[in-house]
């Protein structure tokens, strides 16, 4: 170990040495030994998914660390690996300039296989390290070290892969036979020596420059292409979150995007409410999937189909954790928020939902809930009523109560609204819906990333959302239903997966959830989802919420002082979304102006007309926020704004 090591004075383990220990002690293990992990006694509790990886990836086989700045895997993005910093290329290829990145440093993996992901949820513990990066950031055992990164394959004994009828048994061995560490001495040399070193490690230099300039009151590059406009100089802002433990700068850096720069400026995504972005645990643990676990599930009773059957039902258990629902039979996979509704449109829906019935949605509703209702309407002659909101965007209740009668069945609303952002008294409305007698149905879409989603507390029937809008995969998303409900509902399509026994006469079908998965699912990014709602439930839902709250008030306050700026959607409860219009401007043209800066909303419908249509629109600008934003970013957005605002009074 050199002295001069830059980790020395974090009292981090010596990573040359750990390094070389790692490849010599997997190098030993025997291999192709069936149905073994092949593991010394103590770590064979390791799954066969990390146990049978032949080397630690990316470090040479001869042990040997790169020079250059490693990386513990306790924050990406302090030094960029050379996968993080692939982009950059991208960006050339397309005339954006390069990031101002450092010298890409060949990294130690994030991935050391050394401890299974924690079982309990730090929600539940109370435990939670608040803004620590998802890579082990200040997490004190040796556990710590990779925890979360480590895409842990769950142990082949896991009683969730049972599905595919086999059983195994480990044998064990002795690494002393192989001349290697015992379990103990791998684990001390793996513990951090101070863990408060990690957490407050300085930025490296290698960090994006612009972590810094937010800090240094730093002066806008060139301005707006608009005639008559000059770059103004950013006014440094306190930074917030620091108060409640939730370092945003720390956090930014699990999120590889950042690092990229739009028209020569660094990227401000405030299209949240579209997509969120991806943190690097997530990015690895898909790479990793299909690196070292990619087969179907279920059906083959194979090694490779055993590791992707632990790891697909291990995302549907931190799915259920996620929800706090009460078993994994409730928690369905599916497409996204608009694949969860038409579920249960066109499967309870038809099955229940008869002429003479009423179904209630909210003025607030995107169109995914509203298409497949009156769909449902027009196939079954039902009647789809509205509950009006008043000139802040917030639900009447008082007119709700009086649209619930005998014949409501079915109310189906948003959490939070995806145009003006009203948070809706979710908890409230499905207790009325069911002192009538009526289903609910509660889209989680635009709420799960930035409040507690507790499908116990709200007691609704069925809760949907995303997977890529709370830093998970695109494509893929879930049904939470109650389990009795699920299981007195048909199927809505048939195939494979779902079936118990199959004649040309007669089908049975399985219980919930395989009832509804017919055919293949996207078992990757099912798993690349329970890696997202890891992350988030290691930051803390709740620390996140207060975060963006503070970010959201911050916005509210200086947005509304943007001459000609009308905000559209001012609830006294609100999450995330800031819609507005701009006077003397098309909202496209603000969105493309704001463009120009790095800065990406959405500018249009977002698909929810009618409420727009309420506010006697067709389109707003929507900037919305999520928890690696920062004041800086909005500081820009606003003064990019009374710019444009400023041009448009000249002219
Ligand atoms: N539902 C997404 C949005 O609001 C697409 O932008």
């Amino acid at each position: 170990m050199s002295t001069s090591d830059p980790v020395a004075g974090l009292g981090l383990p010596d990573v040359e040495l750990l390094s070389k220990l790692a490849n010599q002690f997997f190098s030993a293990l025997p291999s192709g030994v069936p149905g073994t992990n092949g593991l010394p006694s103590g770590l064979s509790h390791l799954s066969a998914a990390q146990a049978h990886q032949p080397k630690v990836p990316g470090i040479p086989a001869d042990g040997s660390v790169p020079t250059g700045s490693p990386d513990f895997g306790f924050s990406p993005g302090l030094v960029p690996s050379a996968t993080s910093a692939l982009p950059s290329a991208a960006a050339a290829t397309v005339g954006t300039p390069l990031p101002e990145t450092p010298a890409i440093s060949p990294s130690i993996p994030r991935s050391l296989p050394v401890t299974p992901a924690p079982t309990v949820p730090p929600h539940l513990t109370g435990d939670v390290p608040l803004g620590a990066s998802a890579h082990g950031v200040g997490q004190p055992s040796a556990q710590g070290v990779s925890a979360a990164a480590v895409p842990a394959s769950p142990s082949l004994n896991n009683p969730l892969a049972s599905s595919h009828g086999q059983s195994y048994s480990l044998p064990v061995a002795n690494p002393t036979d192989f001349g290697l560490p015992t379990d103990a001495e791998l684990k001390a040399l793996l513990s951090p020596r101070s863990p408060g070193a990690a957490l407050s490690a300085p930025p490296s230099s290698g960090g994006p420059a612009y972590y810094f300039l937010e800090h240094a009151g730093f002066k806008q590059p060139a301005g707006l292409n608009v005639p008559g406009l000059s770059p103004e100089p950013m006014v440094a802002q306190p930074s917030l979150g620091l108060s409640n433990g939730f370092d945003v700068n720390l956090v930014r850096r699990d999120f590889p995007i950042f690092k990229e720069r739009v028209n020569g400026r660094p990227l401000i995504w405030l299209d949240n409410a579209a997509t969120t972005q991806k943190p690097q645990s997530v990015i690895d643990r898909v790479s990793y999937f299909y690196e070292h676990e990619n087969s179907n599930i279920h059906r083959a009773a194979h090694e490779l189909a055993a590791r992707a059957t632990d790891a697909y039902e291990g995302a549907r258990e931190t799915t259920r954790q996620f929800l706090n629902a009460r078993s994994v039979n409730e928690i369905v996979f599916v497409r996204g928020t608009t694949e969860a509704i038409n579920l249960v449109a066109k499967s309870w829906g038809r099955a229940n939902i008869k002429q003479s019935d009423e179904i209630i949605v909210s003025h607030l509703e995107h169109h995914a809930n509203i298409v497949p209702w009156q769909q449902l309407c027009a196939f079954t002659g039902a009647k789809l009523r509205v509950i009006p909101v008043d000139d802040d965007g917030q639900i009447l209740l008082d007119e709700y109560a009086k649209l619930l009668n005998p014949r409501t069945k079915l109310v189906s609303f948003t959490q939070v609204s995806n145009a003006l952002g009203t948070v809706t008294p979710a908890k409230q409305m499905v207790a009325m819906a069911h002192s009538a007698g009526a289903r609910v149905l509660v889209d989680g879409a635009q709420s799960v990333s930035h409040m507690r989603s507790d499908v116990i507390e709200l007691d609704c029937d069925w809760f949907v959302f995303s997977g890529h809008k709370i830093f998970g995969p695109t494509g893929i998303g879930a049904l939470y239903g109650k389990e009795a409900l699920l299981n007195e509902t048909p199927p809505w399509q048939g195939g494979g997966n779902m079936i118990k026994d199959v004649t040309f006469e007669h089908t049975e079908y399985h219980d919930a959830p395989g009832r509804f998965e017919a055919g293949t699912g996207n078992i990757a990014d099912a798993v690349g989802l329970g890696a997202a709602l890891e992350y988030v439930m290691r930051l803390g839902i709740d620390a996140i919420g207060a975060y963006e709250h503070e970010l959201l008030v911050y916005a509210t306050r200086l947005l509304k002082d943007v001459p000609g700026l009308r905000l559209i959607g001012t609830a006294k409860d609100k999450a995330s979304v800031m819609s507005f219009t701009l006077q003397g401007y098309k909202t496209e043209e603000v969105g493309a102006a704001l463009n120009k800066e790095g800065i990406a909303v959405r500018s249009g419908h977002h698909c929810a007309q009618p409420i727009l249509r309420r506010f006697g629109l067709e389109a707003t600008v929507r900037p919305s926020l999520a928890f690696y934003n920062t004041t800086g970013e909005v500081d820009t957005l606003v003064n990019t704004l009374h710019r444009l605002s400023g041009a448009h009074r000249r002219v």
